[in-house]
């Protein structure tokens, strides 16, 4: 039910951390992967560490914010494998600030690559998938649409609003494309070490104790462990599941 033997995987924002460990689990589930990303010579070191375990890897520069850079990256993704069965859209990136102290820009920087980045290369894959009447969307969501930072050196005020964006967004494609055979479902990582929170929330001692207390697992997640939600919702273990959501936190963010 979880092999991918066959199926073609595309992960955006694979040049680091939760996104190259997804494509990793892709490539050992027996996919093949396209990695998207803006920075072609981290993507490139990743694509030769799949090829020397035997997959089948295409890696191709992509900034989800620009229509013209996903329009070519899905094209050349396409003229490469023949198809896409899975689209995780990965891409994310967290700024800082609250409605008090952000900018404009920054505001829409948020927006841009947490909501439109999805918008866009969904834009692109999904009538592909609806031709070929088969496809498994999973976007990337975060505990952080249900619940807001306290700590005041993590306020992410656009962050927040854009991964509750980013729910909204699955529901209506879940609901749209199923008679396509397509399933869309949402992932929502609690706290995981990443370029993303290496410099931030995992400087903070105060902060990973009070995470790891409110954990009943006592601990954030460990590299690999969002893999297994991943799998599930690019496999055929999900055939009749769609328009979903799952929280992938340790039980942090609802006991
Ligand atoms: N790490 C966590 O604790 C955590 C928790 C909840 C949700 N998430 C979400 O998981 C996803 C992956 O984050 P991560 O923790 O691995 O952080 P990360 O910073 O390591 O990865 C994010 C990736 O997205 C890429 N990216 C950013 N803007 C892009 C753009 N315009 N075009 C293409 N690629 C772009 C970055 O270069 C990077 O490779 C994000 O959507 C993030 O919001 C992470």
């Amino acid at each position: 039910m979880f092999n991918l033997k066959g199926k073609v995987a595309v992960v955006t924002g694979a040049s680091s951390g939760l996104g190259a460990d997804a494509a990793r689990a892709y490539a050992k589930a027996g996919a093949s992967v396209a990695i998207l990303a803006r920075r072609k010579e981290k993507l490139e070191a990743l694509a030769e560490e799949l090829k020397s375990d035997h997959t089948n890897v295409l890696a191709v520069s992509c900034d989800v914010t620009d229509e013209a850079s996903v329009k070519s990256a899905v094209q050349q993704v396409i003229e490469h494998f023949g198809k896409i069965d899975i689209l995780l859209n990965n891409a994310g990136i967290a700024v800082k600030g609250g409605v008090d102290t952000l900018s404009q820009d920054d505001w829409n920087r948020s927006m841009d690559t947490n909501v439109k980045g999805i918008f866009l290369v969904s834009k692109y894959v999904v009538p592909h998938m609806m031709e070929q009447h088969y496809g498994k969307i999973i976007n990337t969501s975060s505990v952080n649409a249900f619940i807001g930072d306290k700590a005041d050196l993590f306020i992410r005020h656009s962050y927040n609003a854009s991964k509750s964006a980013v729910l909204g967004l699955s529901m209506g494609m879940a609901a749209s494309y199923g008679k396509y055979n397509i399933t869309v479902n949402t992932i929502c990582p609690g706290l995981f070490e990443s370029e993303m929170t290496s410099s931030t929330l995992f400087q903070s001692e105060e902060f990973l104790k009070a995470y790891s207390y409110q954990c009943p697992l006592g601990r954030p997640g460990q590299p690999g462990e969002l893999n297994g939600a991943i799998l599930f919702f690019s496999s055929d273990a999900s055939s009749y599941i769609t328009g979903q959501f799952m929280i992938i936190d340790g039980g942090t963010s609802f006991v």
